[in-house]
């Protein structure tokens, strides 16, 4: 914007330098073929999609500019956000219920301190996360019905905040979709018979269905996180080598297939911002190396800082913190989130 303005300047002097807008002006909004800049002690500030107006800065300026996460996930994710409550503010960047919201790691989960410990900006996160979720009750039904599945999540957020109310003024660029499902799709139907690989590409068309229908909204900036080793879960070791054999093979396959589908997407060069979280090989670290990270015994579950699952199949918040910490200072590092 400024170097154009630059050029434009060397050839009309008097023109360009009159063209900015003073103080309190309107510099921005829906309709507007105005100047977008402010004069001299002031900066454009964004209300909401219609007006924007030139605030002497630092003075008027409001404290900060939030960034957004749409998330959508299962157990692992939810932290309990209702989209017709308390929206994300400045005191409770998850709006309701209050932080860390009721999660499956009894405390803060990996959301929790990704956003708000290991984040790099003020961000207002959206959970649509819904315990038990999987993608398509069509094609894995989830253990009760009240459960939203990756599909009605998806369709909570294109009826509401996807439409940019202007309590919700997300944009393209500091907005970030965030997608971890497939854990109970394949933990409801590894054991069944049938051709599991063609039916791991039926769960993943469904999925990046709905990322195209994000993409349709206007999202671009996505976050993929694979399916973790729940075959060293508690849970699974419980039900003997078959079991644990059987999901794991599954869940390689699933995991590189997913792999695949996000480069896709990157390639396509159609505006898509991919990142992979790779929970799996994460997981698999520390389960490999507990001591390292303070953890006992990984094949047992019990609730301290010495254990990594805190029930038969759900992380405790202590490892749910390591999980924050890669993807807020790992994945995520180069990123506004
Ligand atoms: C991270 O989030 C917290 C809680 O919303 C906020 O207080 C803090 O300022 C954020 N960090 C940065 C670097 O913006």
């Amino acid at each position: 914007m400024w170097r154009f303005g630059a050029i434009l300047a060397s050839a009309f002097v008097l023109r360009a330098t009159a063209a900015v807008v003073p103080t309190w002006g309107q510099c921005g909004g829906q309709g507007w073929t105005g100047p977008p800049e402010c004069a001299e002690g002031a900066k454009c500030w964004t209300f909401d999609p219609y007006y924007s107006q030139c605030l002497p800065y630092p003075q008027y300026w409001p404290p900060f500019q939030p960034n957004y996460w749409f998330s959508f996930g299962d157990s692992y994710t939810q932290t309990g956000f209702s989209p017709t409550g308390t929206l994300p503010y400045d005191q409770n960047a998850i709006g309701n219920p209050p932080y860390p919201g009721w999660t499956s790691a009894n405390g803060e989960n990996w959301l929790g301190f990704a956003a708000t410990k290991y984040n790099n900006s003020k961000i207002y996160t959206y959970n649509y996360a819904s315990g038990g979720a999987t993608i398509d009750a069509a094609l894995v039904p989830p253990y009760a019905p009240t459960v939203l599945t990756l599909k009605a999540q998806v369709e909570l957020f294109l009826s509401g905040a996807g439409r940019r109310p202007r309590e919700t003024d997300w944009g393209i660029s500091n907005s970030l979709f965030s997608i971890w499902i497939g854990i109970n799709d394949l933990g409801n139907s590894y054991y069944m018979g049938g051709d599991r690989d063609a039916f791991s590409d039926q769960l993943l068309d469904a999925q990046f269905a709905l990322v195209q229908q994000l993409y349709d909204a206007g999202a671009r900036c996505f976050l993929f996180a694979n399916v973790p080793p729940t075959d060293r879960s508690p849970l699974i070791l419980g039900q003997g080598q078959w079991a644990i054999d059987t999901l794991k093979g599954v869940i390689d396959t699933y995991n590189a297939k997913l792999k695949v589908r996000v480069q896709a997407l990157q390639n396509a060069q159609i505006g898509y911002r991919t990142f992979i979280w790779d929970t799996n090989t994460q997981f698999t670290k520390i389960l490999d190396n507990p001591a390292e990270y303070g953890f006992g015994d990984v094949t047992v579950f019990g609730d301290g800082p010495e254990y990594f699952w805190l029930n038969d199949l759900h992380p405790t918040t202590y490892a749910h913190k390591l999980f924050g910490e890669e993807l807020g200072k790992k994945v995520l590092a180069d990123t506004i989130w």
